[in-house]
């Protein structure tokens, strides 16, 4: 099932759950390998990146099993790793594995990750900060060879808050002689939590949620039961899907509290968002008025991972709004579908484009090229008079459980084929 076919016109309403966070899951799948003792990481979501990520455990040697609404790993045996060549290029998040791996192990070997549509998506910052804590690097036929005779700890002022890199460090860190601090940590949820199951499973972190954290190495660690928090992404999503129909929904088990920005934009176009104890009640306008800007940002401002459902969404508001992309490079590719269903969007360079919000958008055959784009496609089809058949969908699964399925719950006329 590679196609999403989508007839638009229908308002959502009702509610939905939102799926386990994505971009949680796989780095706290990653840090279980740092104990001998089983995890049980429950709400994963059952999407193509954790099976990938769950596979790439399986042939370092963890035993994976799903049992009830979670996953048994048990890290007891692995070897040192040579990771096969599909997991890490076909899957940056697997990158991971590589502050895991030398932590545990003092060794990977890995292919070097490459860029993706969205950007170059460079690893200097990995390389540099773990150098730092004493592994040591060779690059030859395109694999990257790791490896640490004795970690230890370090003090790392990170020039970009990168949320890999920071996740990296910690899961050096937290194996490390001797304590690390990172400055210029990023502060997204999905590294919160990672903290937070690093904490179950015994590791001393200080600053968690901040910018400066503090990690006091070589503690011996133990399995843990832990939650993964409901996906930001996935959640906003559904709110811009509310939106760009005019309708109303309740967003079951959405994480308001880290949906500030994206809440604060809604209402700022004429939604009425209302917290509850267990998720989020979304009221829209039949058309969304248009803020003069929104720029993405690090947590907490707005998500580069929402920019190209609230562009969708623009596309059909009252008014202009120039949108910045302040994190990739490349991440409005998604322009040049949306523009042949009818929307009004200028490029005014790499980073900024100008949207002008249009009565309709008319449906027709169009292919997703990126995770976040994809997405973004299936709301302007929500929007877009007719049918709307999006190929490429593959990436759209890599990070939703079952777009279709969640959005046929809000009444949405869409099927997967
Ligand atoms: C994570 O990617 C997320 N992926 C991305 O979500 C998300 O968009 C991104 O963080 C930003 O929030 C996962 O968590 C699996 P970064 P990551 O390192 O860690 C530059 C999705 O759709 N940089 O924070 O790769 C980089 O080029 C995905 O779910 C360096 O220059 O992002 C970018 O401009 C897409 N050198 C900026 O930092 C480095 O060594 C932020 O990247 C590393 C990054």
């Amino acid at each position: 099932m590679d196609s999403i076919h989508i007839r638009g016109g229908v308002t959502l309403q009702g509610k939905v759950r939102i799926q386990g966070s994505k971009n949680a899951a796989l780095p706290i799948l990653a840090a279980s390998i740092l104990t001998k003792e089983p995890s049980c990481i429950r709400n994963c979501p059952r999407i193509a990146d954790v099976y990938r990520m769950l596979s790439l455990l399986n042939s370092l040697g963890c035993e994976v099993s799903w049992e009830n609404d979670g996953i048994r790993i048990c890290a007891g045996n692995i070897c040192s790793g040579d990771m096969p060549k599909e997991a890490i290029t076909g899957m940056r998040s697997s990158l991971c594995l590589l502050g895991a791996m030398t932590g545990r192990c003092g060794e990977v070997v890995m292919e070097h990750p490459g860029g993706c549509v969205i950007g170059e998506r460079p690893i200097d910052l990995h390389l540099w900060a773990l150098g730092q804590m004493g592994v040591a690097f060779e690059e030859a036929g395109g694999r990257l060879y790791a490896r640490a005779e004795e970690l230890h700890g370090a003090y790392i002022e990170l020039p970009i808050a990168s949320v890999g890199a920071t996740e990296n460090i910690l899961l050096a860190a937290v194996m490390a002689q001797g304590d690390t601090v990172i400055c210029g940590a990023a502060r997204e949820p999905e590294v919160v939590a990672l903290c937070r199951y690093l904490q179950c499973c015994g590791a001393c972190i200080e600053g968690v949620g901040t910018g400066l954290l503090r990690i006091c190495g070589g503690r011996k660690l133990k399995g843990a039961d832990f939650r993964v928090p409901a996906d930001r992404i996935v959640a906003g999503t559904y709110l811009f899907g509310c939106m760009i129909t005019g309708g109303n929904v309740f967003l079951e088990e959405a994480p308001a509290g880290e949906m500030g920005s994206v809440l604060r934009l809604a209402e700022s176009m004429g939604t009425q968002c209302d917290l509850a104890q267990e998720g989020i009640y979304v009221q829209s306008v039949p058309r969304p008025i248009l803020p003069s800007a929104i720029r993405t940002a690090p947590y907490p401002g707005f998500p580069t991972d929402l920019q190209s459902m609230a562009l969708a969404v623009m596309t059909v508001g009252e008014g202009k709004c120039l949108v910045e992309e302040n994190i990739f490079e490349n991440r409005f590719r998604v322009v040049e579908p949306l523009r042949a269903m009818g929307a009004d969007i200028s490029v005014l360079d790499s980073r900024r484009v100008l949207v002008k919000g249009v009565e309709r958008l008319s449906g027709r055959d169009t292919e997703a090229l990126e995770l976040r784009g994809g997405a973004a496609l299936v709301l302007a089809g929500l929007r877009a008079e007719g049918e709307t058949r999006i190929q490429g969908c593959g990436y759209i699964y890599r990070g939703y459980e079952n777009i279709s399925r969640d959005l046929r719950e809000l009444g949405a006329r869409i099927i997967s084929v």
